[in-house]
């Protein structure tokens, strides 16, 4: 399967490379600098990805481009392109001013073929400390901004193409095109990678990978591993048994109502009621980082308890995809570690499963395409995400049962609130609550979702219940009781995401029901904070 390969120096927008490629059905792969793949015939070209270490430093990433660089297609993206130029005969230098932010390209060889097509003068977004002073050898300057002449640069005579700023962010508004010119007419890739080439090469990849053995899959309900189940139940049938741990933080009805809806999937459930388990090793515990581990090797735990009862279980089967293996990723993995994703810790050594995870280069909206393609229902592929620990980081501080109770009663109401507000055929509202101006719209929420409702128009809401108490007044009586905040963001992928401007009628009934209704709580407030800087989960 013909492929361009990804070499990630660590930038936290590495896998939006990847992301823009898929969105021309080419398929890639991201590796590590330090585990450099072997090229084979089905290797079409190379990118390499930006840093957030300087090229000048001792330490900086390296990677070995002999018999490479000439052979193949390279495409230098920020620190790829000071690589590019600090190894082959240009130099790299401070900036005088680092560079953050948007600027205007101006083509100056509009002949190049990797800015076929692009627009004389076009935005583009620049992150970077260091500068490309002066060209490798055989160089040619083919775009330049106000402040960075060498933005963009080619080698003459080979197909080695470099490029200051940022092709895969969206501030970058003829980034897509860029890369296409890259991977479809420099690389020449025919783009037919598709959801239905996906499932079958994943398909044929499980069953090489797992023969006759059984397998335990850990659901939760959500998008990832449901499409994961039934992906793996196509491949191998009878030998997956599916695993639902109610680990005592799951929403409101939640545990009963997923149950219900795996029932005419043909997937065997079993459901694991641990959330005993789960309160009593979390008594107590504040931390946020405690609070993931803890529960993330409670789940293992769980599963292994349950493999131990499958005869010829050997593999644990993970609906983990991309953004979570990205964002738990630590130093050599190599972005910088935000939050451990529940998921991705690994398993204990005495433990006799292998780890299978069929969708972990996948982002959430390819992996919604690959459910629909495996004909699941929409009412599964549309649900928002939810983490994996569940409300035990929605409720910041230690985790109480009381605690629970409230946060569930709050976050049933804003959710049902958001699935009854309609929003059918009002195109005006939908693109309201992104808020005004396109400069504040990083992204668009799946757009292969419709939008009957307001639930439908955002990638994940929730409550959050706060370790705040304030005074109130109902019906003449001082209150002294909690705060809850609203999170609703939009986003394509969770690596980025912007507050959702939600109507302001909506928002007072909420609020009003949730004072109304939920005891315990006498104030609500709603987040008005993007990713970055804040993340989407508050812990
Ligand atoms: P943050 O809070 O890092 O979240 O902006 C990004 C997306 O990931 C979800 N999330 C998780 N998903 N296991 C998961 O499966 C986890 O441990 C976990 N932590 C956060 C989060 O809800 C959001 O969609």
């Amino acid at each position: 399967m013909e492929k361009i390969l990804i070499i990630d120096f660590g930038s936290q927008v590495t896998q939006l490379i990847g992301r823009r490629l898929r969105e021309l059905n080419v398929y890639c792969e991201i590796h590590p600098f330090n585990k450099f793949p072997q090229l084979d015939s089905d290797v079409k070209g190379i990118i390499l990805s930006g840093s957030p270490c300087s090229v000048r430093d001792e330490n900086a990433p390296k990677v070995n481009l002999a018999g490479i660089k000439g052979r193949y297609p390279i495409l230098g993206i920020c620190y790829g392109a000071q690589y590019l130029a600090q190894n082959y005969g240009g130099c790299v230098n401070a900036s005088i001013a680092r560079e953050y932010g948007r600027a205007m390209l101006e083509v100056t060889d509009a002949e190049s073929p990797l800015l076929k097509g692009v627009s004389r003068s076009s935005q583009v977004w620049m992150s970077h400390g260091d500068t490309i002073a002066c060209l490798p050898l055989g160089a040619h300057v083919i775009a330049s901004t106000a402040d960075v002449e060498n933005a963009a640069y080619s080698i003459d005579g080979e197909p080695t193409y470099a490029v200051q700023f940022h092709p895969e962010v969206f501030h970058t508004s003829e980034g897509s095109r860029i890369l296409a010119n890259f991977a479809l007419d420099i690389c020449g890739c025919s783009g037919d990678w598709t959801p239905a080439s996906f499932i079958d090469t994943a398909i044929a990849e499980i069953r090489a990978k797992v023969g006759d053995d059984k397998v335990i899959l850990g659901l939760s309900g959500g998008v990832d591993s449901t499409v994961a189940g039934v992906l793996l139940n196509k491949a191998i049938g009878h030998n997956l048994s599916c695993i639902f741990v109610n680990n005592g933080l799951l929403r409101k009805n939640e545990f009963e109502d997923v149950l219900e809806s795996y029932k005419d999937m043909g997937l065997n459930v079993i459901g694991a009621d641990a959330s005993a388990e789960f309160l009593s090793a979390l008594s107590g515990v504040s931390e946020p980082e405690k609070k993931r581990k803890i529960i993330g090797r409670l789940f293992v735990e769980t599963f292994d308890r349950y493999a131990r009862r499958i005869e010829n279980a050997r593999w644990l089967a993970q609906g983990t995809i991309y953004p979570d293996v990205i964002e738990s990723a630590g130093i050599n993995g190599t972005a910088s570690k935000i939050k451990s994703h529940h998921n991705v810790g690994g398993l204990p050594e005495e433990m006799n499963l292998s780890i299978i995870e069929p969708l972990r280069s996948l982002f959430k909206d390819e992996v919604r395409r690959v459910g629909r393609a495996l004909g699941i229902k929409d009412e599964l592929i549309s649900r928002h995400p939810f983490p994996g620990p569940s409300l035990g980081i929605r409720i910041l501080g230690d985790v109480t049962e009381e605690k629970l109770k409230v946060l569930r009663e709050a976050d049933d109401i804003f959710i049902r609130g958001l699935r009854n507000y309609s929003l059918d055929g009002n195109k005006s509202a939908i693109e309201a609550l992104a808020g005004p101006g396109a400069e504040r719209v990083m992204s668009a929420s799946d757009p292969t979702i419709e939008a009957h409702t307001l639930y439908d128009a955002i990638w994940q809401a929730g409550v959050i219940l706060l370790p705040v108490k304030s005074v109130g007044v109902m019906g003449d009586e001082r209150t002294y009781e909690s705060t809850v905040a609203l999170r609703a963001v939009i986003s394509t992928d969770g690596m980025t995401a912007d507050w959702v401007h939600l109507p302001y009628d909506f928002l007072a009934s909420v609020s009003n029901e949730i004072i109304n209704r939920v005891r315990g709580v006498n104030r609500v407030c709603y987040d008005v904070s993007s990713k970055p800087p804040a993340t989407i989960e508050w812990e």
